[in-house]
């Protein structure tokens, strides 16, 4: 069951991404020529896409993926080229309609099954890799964990995410956002301690089954996150 924090943020996303950042959102994921700052941001996140990638099987025919708050598609695509057959999920209506239109051009990519809904949801099914790229950043350590747990009763092999890792300088970043006004920034990322991840999902009986695999640490300018890899024992 979500909790009420869980069920706020997802909230404050939705709109966020759906309204205010639809449209930096649709530059920084396109070839569109961005700023200085942003350019550090899309290095970041195309490494962070690529590692991700990478620890996925190399041939993915037959193989079922999740990805988990899918944005404009492109890891979906990716994984739909190596033959994954993809359930793609985001909240936003605006940017999985244009991930589904970005994913027509290619026959490969044509056969991503795009949703708009809760990545929360059971009803999705089951899956082989579950991979979420930045969409648990902004909710608490406890809620992370909580999806996780959700992700592995129906996750055969892996599950793949990135976390804030709390480290000096996020914490400069993060409470330098918070002298901004609201209106005008992102819901806050949640900077996580990756000691006291590892210790939450070690406690978490739904978690009992799984161990901590490989992980990364993206650093690009403005851009930090830290990939995690959940394997089945
Ligand atoms: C920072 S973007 C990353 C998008 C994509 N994974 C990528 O890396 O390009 C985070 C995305 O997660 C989605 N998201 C956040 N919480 C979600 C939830 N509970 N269920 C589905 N999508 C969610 C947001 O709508 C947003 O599109």
């Amino acid at each position: 069951m979500p909790t009420a924090t869980y069920s706020r943020r997802r909230g404050q996303l939705e709109t966020y991404f759906d309204r205010t950042a639809v449209d930096a959102w649709k530059r920084l994921t396109s070839d569109a020529p961005v700023g200085r700052i942003r350019a550090t941001v899309r290095a970041g996140r195309d490494r962070m896409r690529g590692t991700l990638l990478d620890w996925l099987p190399a041939d993915l025919h037959g193989r079922r993926i999740l990805d988990a708050g899918c944005g404009t598609g492109a890891l979906a695509v990716e994984a739909a080229r190596r033959g994954a057959h993809v359930v793609a999920i985001d909240l936003s209506p605006t940017l999985v309609g244009l991930a589904r239109d970005r994913a027509q051009d290619d026959p490969a990519t044509r056969t991503i099954d795009f949703r708009v809904g809760d990545m929360f949801d059971q009803a999705l099914g089951e899956f082989d890799h579950v991979v979420a790229m930045d969409s648990l950043i902004h909710y608490k350590a406890t809620d992370v964990v909580r999806v996780l747990d959700g992700f592995a009763r129906r996750s055969r092999h892996s599950m793949l995410f990135t976390f804030a890792p709390r480290s000096p300088a996020l914490m400069l970043f993060w409470l330098a956002g918070k002298a901004f006004p609201r209106s005008d920034r992102s819901p806050a990322i949640e900077p996580i301690a990756e000691d006291a991840l590892r210790r939450a999902i070690a406690r978490d009986p739904g978690l009992a089954a799984w161990g901590c695999g490989r992980t990364l640490r993206v650093a690009s300018g403005f851009y930090t996150s830290q990939a995690m890899e959940l394997v089945h024992r």
